[in-house]
């Protein structure tokens, strides 16, 4: 690859950054041809993941270690994924750390600087190129500004909640996840013996449905790995058994094989508006639904789900809906 063919955010990265002989680069996967024979990567999406080869893969939430001081990354758009992330580099990189953080300006804010100041000296911004911008962080505090450990913890309904800065809600509950879990006693009523949380999140549907089903089997997936991470120390917390997937949709398990899915569904990969990964996840739902299982599902009034999961599902009812969320019930046909 040259860097005719780069995207406006990796080119500035790699003409903004210092002289290495390898890079750890974390989050833009299109970066690792040109980070060098030794470079180490990550990234927390599988799908991405799944362009880095196994022997370069390095995650920063659970390295112990590093090769290089120098580290290319994408700025994540939340400002709490930053935050751990900046924190695990600072106990990592050591006194030569410099880290070249690019993004879209227009995804970009002056908070991300006050978050990375609270982790080093030196935080200051490239001019715009192409609508494109990098950050520069260097010089280690020595008495870093920390805000709260991670992964952080909460309680809802009396179950633990854990979960890494990058999960959606982080460790909280959201409005359309709580009206969901308004039905649990119905949802679980539906289930003999295998249940699915698709988007599983910090676990807080996985971990209501292991409690309220102590005897059913209970799978939690994700594409996001922190996502995975965060459900697997919640079930933890609560002594409560999950299985866990890093996978696209369903695609860990078989056809017909679950007798209800669960999903509050993103509506967008990253901060792109998309609605095609939802699509597919609907499409797998039914996939891995046995004839009569169901589909539970919360999202945004506006979006149009129900009349999607009628006509590619099966018979679905409207179970509740307020000013802004509607729970529908799916039976696969
Ligand atoms: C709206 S959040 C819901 C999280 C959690 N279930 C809750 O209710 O708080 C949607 C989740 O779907 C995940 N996700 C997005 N695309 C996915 C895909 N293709 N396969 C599996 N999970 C996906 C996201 O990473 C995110 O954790």
């Amino acid at each position: 690859m040259d860097a005719a063919t780069l995207d406006p955010v990796d080119e500035l990265i790699v003409a903004e950054s210092p002289q290495a002989e390898a890079v750890w680069v974390l989050g833009r996967p299109g970066l690792v041809p040109l980070a060098g024979e030794h470079a180490t990567a990550w990234s927390d999406d599988c799908r991405d993941l799944a362009a880095i080869s196994e022997g370069r893969r390095r995650n920063p939430l659970t390295a112990k270690d590093c090769t290089t001081p120098v580290v290319w990354m994408g700025l994540p758009t939340s400002l709490d994924a930053l935050d751990e992330l900046l924190g695990a580099l600072w106990r990592l990189l050591g006194p030569d750390a410099h880290i070249v953080a690019g993004g879209r300006i227009k995804h970009m804010s002056r908070s991300m600087n006050d978050v990375a100041a609270r982790w080093f000296d030196d935080v200051h911004a490239s001019l715009g190129v192409r609508k494109a911008r990098v950050l520069h962080f260097s010089s280690p505090r020595q008495r870093p500004a920390i805000t709260g450990e991670w992964p952080r913890t909460n309680t809802v309904n009396g179950l633990t909640i854990r979960a890494h800065g990058g999960v959606f809600h982080t460790a909280g509950l959201d409005a359309g996840t709580s009206l969901l879990l308004d039905h649990l006693d119905a949802i679980a009523a539906d289930v003999t013996t295998e249940v699915v949380d698709l988007g599983c999140g910090n676990g807080v549907i996985s971990a209501h449905l292991a409690h309220r089903l102590p005897h059913a089997t209970v799978h939690a997936t994700d594409v996001s790995w922190q996502a995975v991470d965060s459900t697997r120390l919640t079930a933890e917390a609560n002594r409560l058994r999950v299985i866990t997937h890093w996978c696209d949709g369903l695609s860990d398990l078989p056809d017909g094989s679950v007798d209800v899915v669960v999903t509050n569904p993103p509506f967008h990969r990253g901060s792109a508006q998309d609605h095609a990964p939802t699509l597919a996840m609907l499409a797998d739902a039914a996939r891995v639904l046995r004839p009569g299982g169901t589909v539970w599902c919360v999202y945004n009034n506006h979006l149009p789900w129900a009349s999607h999961l009628r006509r590619t599902v099966g018979p679905t009812r409207q179970m509740a809906r307020n000013r802004q969320y509607t729970v529908t019930r799916t039976v696969r046909a």
